[in-house]
């Protein structure tokens, strides 16, 4: 075990072998900054003063060439090979809600949601506390790095996780996820993120999720609607696919009991044709523009969530800067 001192700080933690400094951080209740978790958002980066690091991926798109000439490195990439002391922002924001474990899983379940959406589900040695649309790192065997995938239930402590992932062609995480046995096992480490239900926020909900980000938004819809109390009237769940045949997640939002009286459910198809019929419900474009189209005017009055690829992520950020909405009341991840 190495100890880490941050520079201008009391504050130390403790590095295991094998860990990163930003997850040994967070574990030990330090607000590391950090967004992705793996190596793509730079967010997590910090200067080396003292010791001696090794990179679990030293090309990681996160740091630049500029960045590693200034001796910078990835909190979420970064292992500690001696103790060390680092110069990091370190924001009380950043600290996690529940404390990052390690457990090992077996998968137990999984069924397809559409053509390329699958659920899978691990019934883990240890159980996991976490707050509703947050996510875990899933570490595959022969798979260099661990994939961040969100849970889907609503938060709690829970010893089966359940996680909806999107193929990627050539993807080798969900290459080897999709083909998985039952019973195989993985290491799951979590949770992780801060696109997680404000339960005491009194606004309307609006949840935002493009392809591969259903999970969390099913999460928060489903945690949000089992609060004791609710501070909300509404829930807004826009959902942006490709194609019709990607449009999904109603089935589990009707299964809420309070769905049907405070839920909303908007698909939107991005590649249909013009002479392609949808059902009525269905809008065309992207799921900004839908946001645009019926939300310009509240916008200011919600709590404001999102996930999915980092296009969608940015197009959804520069429409909320455009209504000025407080970014306090703006969540959300960017799946890299
Ligand atoms: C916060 C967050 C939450 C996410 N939640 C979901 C979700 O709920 N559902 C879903 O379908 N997808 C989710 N994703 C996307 C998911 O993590 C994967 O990026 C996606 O499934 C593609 O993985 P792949 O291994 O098939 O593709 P690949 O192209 O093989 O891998 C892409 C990912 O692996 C990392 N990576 C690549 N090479 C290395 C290496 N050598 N060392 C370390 N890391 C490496 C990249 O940073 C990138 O994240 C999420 C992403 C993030 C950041
Ligand atoms: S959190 Fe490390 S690069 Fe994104």
């Amino acid at each position: 075990m190495f100890q880490i001192q941050i520079d201008g700080s009391t504050k130390h933690f403790p590095c295991a072998p094998g860990d990163t400094l930003l997850r040994a951080a967070l574990r030990a209740g330090i607000g590391f900054p950090y967004e992705c978790n793996v190596g793509s958002c730079g967010n997590c980066k910090f200067e080396l003063l003292e010791g001696e690091l090794q990179s679990n991926w030293s090309d990681a798109p996160g740091l630049s060439d500029k960045d590693r000439l200034k001796n910078r490195w990835l909190g979420c990439q970064a292992q500690a090979c001696s103790n060390a002391r680092i110069k990091v922002r370190e924001m009380e924001h950043y600290a996690p809600v529940h404390l990052p474990v390690q457990t090992t899983a077996s998968l137990t379940h999984k069924r397809a949601i559409t053509h390329d959406l699958h659920e899978f589900s691990f019934e883990c040695d240890a159980a996991l506390s976490f707050a509703s649309g947050q996510y875990a790192l899933i570490h595959f065997s022969d798979v260099p790095g661990p994939r961040a995938y969100s849970m889907s239930q609503g938060g709690g402590s829970r010893q089966r996780l359940d996680f909806q992932v999107r193929l990627t062609p050539g993807g080798l995480g969900t290459q080897k996820l999709f083909s998985m046995p039952l019973g195989e096992k993985v290491r799951i480490d979590g949770p992780y993120g801060m696109a997680y239900l404000r339960e005491d926020a009194p606004r309307d909900i609006l949840l935002v999720g493009g392809g591969s980000g259903l999970a969390p938004m099913v999460s928060l819809a489903r945690g949000a609607l089992s609060l004791h109390t609710r501070p909300f009237q509404n829930i807004h769940f826009i959902y942006g696919a490709r194609e019709a045949r990607d449009i999904c997640g109603l089935d589990m939002l009707n299964e809420l009991p309070l769905w049907a009286s405070m839920g909303h459910y908007t698909p939107v198809v991005s590649n249909a044709s013009v002479d392609e019929v949808l059902t009525p419900d269905c809008e065309r474009g992207f799921v900004h523009e839908v946001v645009q189209k019926f939300h310009a005017h509240d916008l200011g009055n919600m709590e404001i969530y999102f996930a999915g690829p980092p296009l969608m992520a940015q197009a959804m950020l520069k429409l909320l800067v455009e209504h000025k909405v407080p970014m306090n009341q703006v969540h959300f991840d960017q799946f890299y």
